[in-house]
């Protein structure tokens, strides 16, 4: 008989949250938010998803105009937006759910045809991303436009929109938010020294480029609350060709300036199947430089998961493509029992059920 995971299930306090289970439905970009609004099919989706004292982190929601770079991702901007969200909030709430939503700017993953006036995307640095990106008709691809270095003073206007952002998540019902820091989107495109070439004091030195994620933590700390904030960080990861000289140092660090904060979590995706990277020596010391809830994700499955729970290795694991696969993958994991196969074609699919809504549950 296979052994059940009983680690990955175990109940969990995160902060004032009582978690019933360690399974965490991973934010997951689905690109079906037609205009940018959060649409009523994501209810749904989101609800499918939802276990009673079970942890669910939203799609990435972009904080301004200027940080859209893929089509049909929701916004967090505007009161409308706000408006949107609430049912789909609401819904999972009633499930007995708790929901996070992660807030970002893609920085030079964008072309100029998603900016405001056609201008160019801003980074940290000139440095064009490699390789290309789908426009916003959901169709055509193009190569991601050469960036534009922000200014120093320009950078309280971005760190502002974080702060708004958070602000209509909870006005929105969300029980928190997680800043999106991973991944080679903005916040990464400072953090790392391949994109950073900066000499101002948002460059240079580590203390400099990890200036502008803390700036973001400190602000969305002051406006929702240190007890209703998360970070997702990819250190070790070289996604659009954001890495790092010396990423131990860069996890470290980050994890240390955040405690000063006493954010709620931090929550690391690993480069598991990366060269060369052997996550389980390199994730140590982050984790235990940090001092409250310590998520992972990447690669996981149950018997994994389970695994990084029992050893200490993490408090929880976030799942991503899984979950998109298996709507009740808790208590897949609960009865150890085979999950449904993943279908990447559908994964950004604009089609309200398909590859969205209509993988099978369990029938008993
Ligand atoms: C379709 C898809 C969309 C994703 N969108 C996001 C996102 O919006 N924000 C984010 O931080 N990570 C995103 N990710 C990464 C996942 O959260 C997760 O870290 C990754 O899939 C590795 O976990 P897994 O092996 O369990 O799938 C996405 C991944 C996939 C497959």
């Amino acid at each position: 008989m296979a052994q059940r995971l009983i680690h990955l299930m175990t109940p969990y306090q995160m902060g004032s949250f009582t978690l019933s289970h360690r399974v965490v439905l991973a934010p997951l970009t689905r690109q079906r938010s037609y205009d940018y609004m959060p649409q009523p099919h994501a209810i749904t989706y989101y609800t499918q998803r939802t276990t009673p004292g079970g942890l669910l982190i939203s799609e990435a929601a972009v904080i301004s105009e200027t940080g859209l770079g893929s089509p049909r991702m929701p916004g967090i901007w505007t009161k409308e937006h706000v408006e949107a969200w609430k049912p789909i909030v609401s819904a999972v709430h009633d499930k007995g759910g708790i929901f996070f939503c992660q807030i970002f700017h893609t920085g030079r993953y964008s072309h100029v045809d998603y900016q405001p006036n056609g201008q160019p995307p801003i980074s940290s640095s000139t440095k064009r991303m490699p390789g290309e990106i789908v426009l916003a008709n959901g169709k055509d691809v193009a190569k991601a436009s050469v960036p534009r270095a922000l200014e120093t003073e320009e950078i309280p206007h971005i760190v502002a929109d974080f702060r708004n952002a958070a602000r209509n998540a909870i006005d929105a019902g969300f029980d928190g938010v997680e800043i999106h820091g991973a991944h080679g989107y903005l916040v990464d495109q400072f953090l790392k020294d391949s994109v950073n070439d900066r000499t101002d004091r948002y460059g240079g030195n580590l203390e400099n480029r990890c200036r502008f994620a803390l700036e973001i933590v400190e602000a969305v700390v002051d406006e929702i609350g240190a007890e209703r904030v998360g970070i997702r960080l990819s250190p070790f990861s070289d996604y659009f060709d954001a890495y790092d000289s010396n990423p131990q140092a860069l996890g470290v660090y980050m994890a240390e300036a955040l405690n000063k904060y006493n954010i709620l979590y931090a929550h690391i995706v690993e480069a598991r199947f990366e060269k060369g990277v052997g996550m389980d020596e390199s994730l140590f010391p982050m984790r235990k430089a940090f001092k409250n809830t310590f998520m992972v994700a990447g690669g996981y499955d149950g018997k994994e998961g389970n695994k990084a729970v029992s050893s200490g290795k993490a408090d929880l694991v976030a799942y991503g493509r899984f979950f998109i696969s298996n709507p009740d993958l808790p208590k897949r994991f609960k009865l150890n029992v085979p999950l449904n196969g993943y279908d990447r074609s559908t994964f950004y699919h604009p089609d309200p059920v398909v590859g969205y809504t209509d993988y099978p549950f369990l029938e008993f």
